[in-house]
């Protein structure tokens, strides 16, 4: 059977076999979340760069496709974004219909082995058959690498109402380019932006860029750029940070309130544990629906390549909708599991209020198997004095146990997954446990919890914080609790669900 193999997430999307990498491409179009990807198919480690493909209905089965981006005499196929041509500015579409184009990076690896710093230029290719078969643009590079710049990579297309044409984000080095373009094709540069801005520990990468409006403002606006960055995130590896401010269609500008958190490397990041990394957000998603959808990669170059599973390696993380929100630390971008996957839920059941409730067991409460995918929703009432610790805890025959929750005493989400299983793959998969800053105050914490065999997605007071972290168990956990170290802690309510597999 697929998908059966030790560690492969069921509520995740992962590649049938061999190696992925960044997300890529994902636009909504006629009826069909697509989702490509960094995919190298010959092997369970990164080489040669092609673009797999899949698609969804309903964001949360996927239904896997052939390759779709094949490696060829201008390169491989690095990261990039895809667009619905609605006016065929492109010119690429046939029988009055609107092209799907996808514009990525081109990277020449014999360019790169000779010393060049021009290796990286941006190509784009176009599908008029709902994305199942692609062309790649005659005139390619649309983008060539003229100044010579090392890492010049990773395009996020969008239609920008504000220049009234299409931008792209592109990712040079230590910076965010924006070009302008009438046509897809034709690549003008507008500005650059963040030399001076947000952290600068690694290479700045997968840039994306869009407005989302402040929730409870009256229509008030802002636009949001993510720029993942590798290495130097704020745990280790690889991480995405994200900035607030205007876009006036040529130049972004950081929030004048959002500034100070993002001098003297700073950086405001948008998930803080280690395995959320590269993630951009959907095109094409209908004005009805409205939402800014985002997925990652729930990995982390430190380890990626050596992480034990044996024939595929990585997933991404479940799809997420972002939003903005004034908070006590400024604006800040709130992530949330999209609520398609609640179609997921089985098996309801409620924990009572109390204080020993926040200290319980609760493997006889969701259904079997006793390692299917859970999900948790708990409301704690905090006492201010209170430095306890609690959450939840994983653990297995083994005596391999995983944590993850609240530290009161330090204002750190945590996540402890140093006795989770043999770690003996990288240095860098253990480490500190206080990850994540709590950005909301105030005497209620929520966790937001899904459990997957190999994963935790944590979304503490409404997804202010969001904390992403991969685990490999020597077995399964099967035993979950909820624990509480320390006084002052009392659960509020507590929700639980078993998760049916998205796998078939
Ligand atoms: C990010 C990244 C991108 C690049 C791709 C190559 O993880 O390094 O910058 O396009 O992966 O696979």
């Amino acid at each position: 059977a697929t998908y059966q193999e030790p560690h492969r997430p069921q509520i995740h999307f992962s590649p049938p076999a061999n190696w992925m990498n960044d997300p890529n491409g994902m636009v909504y179009h006629d009826g069909e979340y697509h989702l490509f990807y960094q995919y190298y198919p010959d092997s369970t480690v990164w080489g040669p760069m092609h673009w797999g493909h899949a698609v969804s209905t309903d964001l949360v089965h996927w239904e896997h496709l052939p390759v779709a981006l094949y490696p060829d005499s201008l390169g491989y196929i690095f990261s990039g974004s895809a667009v619905v041509d609605n006016d065929n500015t492109s010119g690429l579409g046939q029988n009055g219909e609107a092209p799907l184009v996808a514009i990525y990076t081109y990277h020449d690896p014999e360019g790169e082995r000779a010393g060049r710093d021009d290796y990286q230029y941006q190509g784009i290719a176009y599908s008029n058959d709902r994305g199942r078969n692609w062309t790649k643009y005659e005139g390619n590079p649309v983008l060539p690498n003229n100044t010579g710049i090392r890492d010049f990579r990773d395009p996020k297309v969008s239609w920008n109402t504000a220049a009234g044409q299409w931008v792209m984000a592109l990712a040079a080095k230590d910076r965010i380019s924006f070009y302008g373009s009438d046509n897809l094709i034709d690549w003008e540069h507008l500005s650059d932006f963040g030399t001076d801005q947000g952290s600068h520990a690694g290479v700045w990468e997968c840039p994306d860029l869009f407005p989302l409006p402040v929730t409870g403002a009256n229509g008030e606006s802002k636009y949001v750029l993510i720029v993942s960055i590798n290495p130097g995130a704020p745990n280790g590896g690889s991480g995405t940070q994200y900035f607030v401010g205007e876009f006036d269609g040529t130049t972004f500008t950081v929030d004048p309130s959002f500034a100070e958190d993002v001098t003297d490397e700073q950086g405001v990041w948008l998930d803080y544990g280690r395995d959320n990394y590269a993630g951009v957000t959907w095109s094409g998603i209908p004005e009805e629906d409205g939402r800014r959808l985002f997925i990652g990669w729930m990995s982390n170059w430190a380890y990626a390549n050596v992480v034990p599973t044996e024939r595929w390696r990585s997933a991404l993380t479940v799809p997420r909708q972002l939003t903005l929100h004034q908070t006590p630390a400024g604006y800040r971008v709130f992530s949330q599991p999209v609520r398609e996957l609640e179609q997921l839920r089985t098996d309801e059941f409620t924990i009572p209020e109390g204080e020993e409730s926040a200290n319980r067991g609760l493997s006889d409460r969701f259904s079997v198997p006793a390692n299917a995918p859970k999900e948790l929703e708990l409301r704690y009432a905090l006492s201010p004095d209170s430095k306890a610790r609690f959450g939840v805890e994983l653990a297995n025959g083994k005596g391999e146990v995983y944590r993850i929750g609240y530290n009161a005493a330090s204002g750190h989400y945590f996540s402890d997954r140093n006795s989770a299983g043999p770690a003996t793959f990288s240095e860098d998969f253990v480490g500190d446990l206080e990850l994540a800053p709590r950005v909301m105050d105030g005497a209620e914490v929520s966790l937001h919890l899904l459990i997957d065999r190999a994963s935790a997605e944590l979304f503490a007071d409404g997804g202010a914080t969001a904390l992403t972290e991969i685990f490999f168990p020597t077995e399964d956990f099967n035993q979950i609790r909820l624990f509480t170290e320390g006084d002052g802690v009392r659960l509020l309510e507590g929700k639980g669900y078993t998760l049916t597999s998205i796998w078939p």
